[in-house]
């Protein structure tokens, strides 16, 4: 079918051809729509089927036939084109003239609290605020666009402000509208709500997959994304995803409700599947209840929920109120606590890292819990297992909470095997054999064999090699570790003088690889003297202390020979850090490849010297927290630092800004509580930008 209508596709008036358009036709066409929708509407989206599959069939089978026949009645609103279109090469943007924002968190009853404070105090209340309450489903956002009633945009949320256009396949999604029901809604309506995979269509999906050797989705929020982020519909209409609405993005044309829960009523007649648990409900205390309820109910619904979304109901406060570094001061998210899973402690094996810290890492039984197959847990140290009470055999309960780390949580003693065995932390490093010490005071254990040791070494180049240190391109952890393994580098000296002919000799490696390799390390020989600091891998220097111990010295001499009470000097620089530095700078091991370093040729611009009380910020403290699209956080913060201001890690009385992105937690609440400007991401860019500082996205 041609989208574009052609003078010779009409039949000729008053002939008799089969294309023949006669009233009766278009008519029986639209009453088809109609009937094939309304079955629609009540199979996918009410739940409640009407119609015996037989007689949809014959219905659909009909307006196959007449479309066939009258290819000028075939719209791309049609029952029949669901089925998937042609494959794209590519996703075209789409700009969201409304742009689509994320939500705040609350992980327990007081931030609940102090969001509804924060609301009766703004719009100057007393009275209890009505609430619209609804499970935070799964999946992912996207943007359905209608223009005289008819879907003729689909989007992914992207970064909030330009997405990708999807619009073929959510054309597949049975649950969606492509014609919508009635004839009183406005003639631009954009709707938006979340894709996801119900437990059941994503088990089943699983099954198959696993039956057919293919690859598992590891969790229905994944499935939803990777289904839609399909170049072949038709690979998407094969997925059982459903959509359910829940928000207005634009209107023209028309009023809609002043309340949230009205304008949802509507977009359900309308023919959108809305959460049948959403309910309106009085006051804080009524958001808890509603939330305690559903936390009972979260297992038996058909579908994943991470949290309950609590909104003011009222579209008018929804105004007053606005939005701070996209997210609504009027909603919020309040999530379920982690998911905890039961499961064996089969062994437990130490790690040695960068530092020499010896970590103790469990391996379970693999369990499936929050959304992902474990199989390791850190048990972080000796005072961890005590803590725990844990031995080898043991049943435990383990716990993962959105991305982090999975955590032992506790051990069912009970279950204890009359041979589970104590866990011996080892008195001699498991890679080196030095010996391992334990500093009073400290909860971790130290392998002593420094560079001696084989781990520490290959956790060093890793770190030396890494995108904010040196940033050498295709020197992966795996490339490192062989390079260690069959000794053609002790230390990070060594890269430098790594020979074609050895890298290309490695296993998995090809002359071109190698080739590449060797170029991007002759590349990293520039660099700055901050990344350089960072890359050497001075305890508890991380990517913000190197950039202020540069900004206090300027050069690299200056700070080798600084003493204690120069280091105290600088920012966020304590008695700890400072007693690492020095320590580092005087072990002769050190100065040998740091002068190696220099005599390779590794180079940074000089830093002018700048009478820093110059510096626009200079005397300002920020904190930079939550996502932002257009750079990282390491990168907000040296732009901070370059222009004088100091940046801290929490939030106080003394914070002189907040650069909030996406996904700001906690520190944003208490910015807000003490009244701390907050910068989104485009006042931060406007504020680089009055002080010359242009960063392109
Ligand atoms: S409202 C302005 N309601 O959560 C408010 N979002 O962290 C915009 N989500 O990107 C969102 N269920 O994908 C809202 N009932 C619900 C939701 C919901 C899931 C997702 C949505 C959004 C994310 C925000």
């Amino acid at each position: 079918m041609s989208d574009q209508p052609s003078l010779f596709d009409e039949p000729e008036s008053g002939s008799s051809s089969a294309g023949e358009l006669n009233p009766a036709v278009v008519a029986e066409v639209n009453d088809l729509h109609t009937q094939l929708n309304q079955a629609n509407y009540q199979y996918y989206v009410l739940d409640d089927p009407q119609l015996p599959d037989a007689q949809y069939d014959r219905l659909f089978h009909r307006l196959k036939e007449l479309e066939t026949q009258y290819p000028q009645l075939l719209t791309p609103d049609s029952p029949t084109q669901r089925v998937g279109a042609a494959p794209l090469s590519h996703f075209d943007q789409v700009t969201h003239e409304v742009a689509m924002l994320s939500l705040d968190n609350a992980f327990n009853e007081q931030d609940m609290r102090d969001f509804n404070r924060r609301i009766l105090d703004r719009l100057k209340q007393t009275d209890a605020i009505t609430y619209a309450c609804e499970p935070k489903l799964d999946g992912i956002a996207v943007s359905l666009l209608y223009e005289n009633g008819v879907l003729v945009r689909a989007a992914t949320r992207g970064d909030g402000a330009v997405g990708e256009n999807i619009t073929q396949n959510i054309r597949t999604v049975p649950s969606i509208p492509l014609k919508l029901l009635g004839n009183d809604f406005p003639p631009v309506l954009e709707v938006r709500g979340e894709v996801y995979m119900p437990k059941k269509g994503f088990e089943a999906f699983n099954e198959k997959a696993r039956a057919n050797d293919e690859k598992l989705f590891v969790n229905p929020r994944n499935a939803a994304a990777g289904s839609l982020r399909q170049l072949d519909p038709k690979i998407t209409a094969s997925r059982p995803l459903e959509f359910c609405c829940y928000s207005l993005g634009r209107v023209d044309g028309a009023d809609l409700p002043n309340t949230h829960s009205a304008i949802l009523n509507l977009f359900s007649r309308w023919g959108f599947k809305i959460n049948p648990e959403m309910k309106v409900v009085n006051g804080i205390e009524g958001c808890l209840e509603y939330y305690d309820n559903l936390a009972q109910k979260r297992n038996d619904l058909a579908y994943e929920i991470d949290g309950i979304v609590f909104k003011v109901d009222d579209i008018n406060f929804q105004q007053q109120l606005g939005f701070v570094s996209r997210a609504p001061r009027w909603a919020i998210a309040h999530k379920f606590p982690a998911q905890e899973e039961m499961t064996l402690l089969k062994d437990v094996e130490f790690q040695v890292g960068r530092t020499g810290a010896i970590t103790p890492v469990a391996r379970l039984e693999p369990v499936f819990v929050g959304g992902v197959t474990v199989s390791n847990a850190t048990l972080h140290n000796m005072d961890e297992i005590q803590r725990l009470d844990v031995c080898i055999g043991d049943t435990v309960i383990i716990r993962r909470a959105g991305d982090v780390i999975p955590q032992i949580v506790s051990v069912v003693q009970e279950k204890r095997p009359q041979d589970a065995k104590s866990i011996v932390f080892p008195k001699s490093c498991p890679v080196c054999e030095s010996h391992v010490e334990r500093i009073e005071g400290e909860a971790v254990s130290r392998c002593s064999g420094g560079l001696v040791c084989a781990a520490q070494r290959k956790e060093a180049i890793k770190h030396f090699a890494s995108r904010k240190a040196m940033d050498i391109d295709g020197l992966g952890d795996k490339l490192v570790e062989q390079l260690v393994d069959e000794g053609l580098i002790e230390s990070f000296l060594d890269l430098y003088s790594l020979k074609l002919a050895d890298v290309a000799n490695l296993e998995r490696m090809a002359e071109k690889s190698a080739q590449n390799l060797l170029e991007a390390i002759e590349v990293s020989k520039q660099t700055t003297l901050a990344k350089f600091l960072y890359a050497l891998g001075i305890r508890e220097v991380g990517v913000a202390t190197a950039q202020n111990l540069v900004n206090h010295f300027l050069d690299l001499r200056a700070l080798v020979k600084a003493d204690l009470e120069a280091l105290l000097e600088v920012d966020d620089v304590g008695p700890i850090v400072a007693k690492h530095i020095l320590s580092f700078f005087a072990e002769p091991h050190n100065q040998k490849i740091i002068d190696g370093l220099l005599n390779i040729g590794i180079t940074w611009p000089a830093i002018e010297k700048k009478d820093s009380s110059e510096l626009p910020l200079v005397g300002q403290t920020y904190v930079v927290t939550g996502t932002l699209a257009s750079m990282g956080r390491d990168q907000a913060k040296e732009y901070l630092q370059r222009l004088g201001a100091k940046v801290a890690g929490s939030v106080s009385a003394k914070t002189s800004g907040l650069v909030a992105g996406e996904k700001a937690g906690s520190k944003l609440t208490k910015a807000q509580d003490l009244n701390i400007t907050i910068l989104d991401e485009d006042a931060f860019l406007a504020l680089l930008s009055e002080h010359g500082i242009e960063h392109a996205g």
